[in-house]
This record gives structure tokens, sequence and C-alpha cells, in this order.
């Protein structure tokens, strides 16, 4: 998901291994695939997990998940403060209840905007970097990016939530 607020963060110290990846764009087959569960912690997925933060907060994201970078796996960033990122492995919804409706980008579909209605309350269980579980609880654009992310997974892309038509995200409304 992206956020036209973010000017960019992350810890500079831990960003020199990594790599930025190419986001794959609305349309390509792996943004519709469902991902694989993530059954032990290696070097590549590791490697991965650098490469999506990297890959996010270059790109002023708050969330990527690893089919927009072409990796059928069950791995998402979310960091919606730009200093706190949640990695998070094998997630899934446990609870969520409540509704806001507002306006969802995504990295995958650069440009675009669209109304959706999410819960404004998930909690979501996950594995971290070391595959130990942990909770999640979020709200407002945090229970957003926890669903928009988790639905990637499984193929899905807002777009298909989007109510009414898809609208133009011009430059100057990502200088507001
Ligand atoms: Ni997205």
């Amino acid at each position: 998901m992206n956020d036209k607020n973010r000017t960019g963060a992350g810890d500079p110290g831990r960003r020199k291994k990594m790599a930025i990846r190419n986001i794959r764009e609305y349309g390509d087959e792996v943004l519709s695939k469902k991902c694989k569960e993530v059954s032990e912690m290696t070097p590549r997925t590791r490697e991965l997990i650098e490469d999506m933060l990297e890959t996010m907060y270059e790109a002023n994201g708050v969330g990527l998940a690893a089919p927009q970078v072409g990796i059928l796996k069950r791995v998402v960033v979310i960091d919606v403060t730009g200093e706190d990122p949640y990695i998070m492995i094998n997630p899934r919804i446990v609870e969520s209840s409540g509704e806001q409706t507002g306006p969802e980008g995504c990295l995958s579909l650069p440009g675009k905007s669209g109304v959706v209605t999410r819960p404004n309350y998930v909690k979501a269980v996950a594995l971290d970097v070391n595959m130990k579980p942990y909770e999640v609880e979020g709200t407002e654009l945090l229970a957003r990016a926890i669903c928009h992310e988790l639905d990637h997974l499984d193929g899905h892309m807002y777009v298909e939530k989007v109510e009414g038509e898809l609208q133009d995200v011009t430059a100057e409304d990502m200088e507001d």
C-alpha cells in the first residue's frame, strides 16, 4: 500500500546490504496467484525480507507483499509510521471489527487510488523474522494496511473492492 504523506525512512545502518527489487505491476500474473507458507527461515528468505523493506521505503510505501516483488511466499512488510516495521510471515487475521471507508493505493498500481471499505480494527497473528509467533493489533491505517497486504498473499488487489471508479493521483495530490 502507499501513503502520499510518506517521505521515506528506515534505519540507514541496516540498509547497506539490501537491494531494491523491481515492483510488479497490476496485470502481472504473479499478482493473482496464491502464495505458499514459509516453513523455515533461510538466508534467501531473510534477504527477501531485507530487500522488501528497502523496496518499500524507497517507494514511500506503507506496506509490501512478497508477490509484489515476484516471490510467491506468505511474507509482508508493513510500516505505517516510517520507523516501526512489522515483518509478518504466514500472517492471518484472527479478529476484526468496525468499518472505515477511504482512499487506498498500491505500489503495484502507481498513480491510482480508489475508495475501499475495510475493518477499522484488526488483530493478526504472524511469525517474526525468527519464526516466533506474535500478534499485531491495528486500527485505521495499520488495520487497512494489514488487510490490503494480506489480500496480496491470496492473489487479490484492492481494485477488486473499489467503490466507484479508480482515481488518478496527480503529482499535486502527492504534495498535500
Ligand atoms: Ni498493494
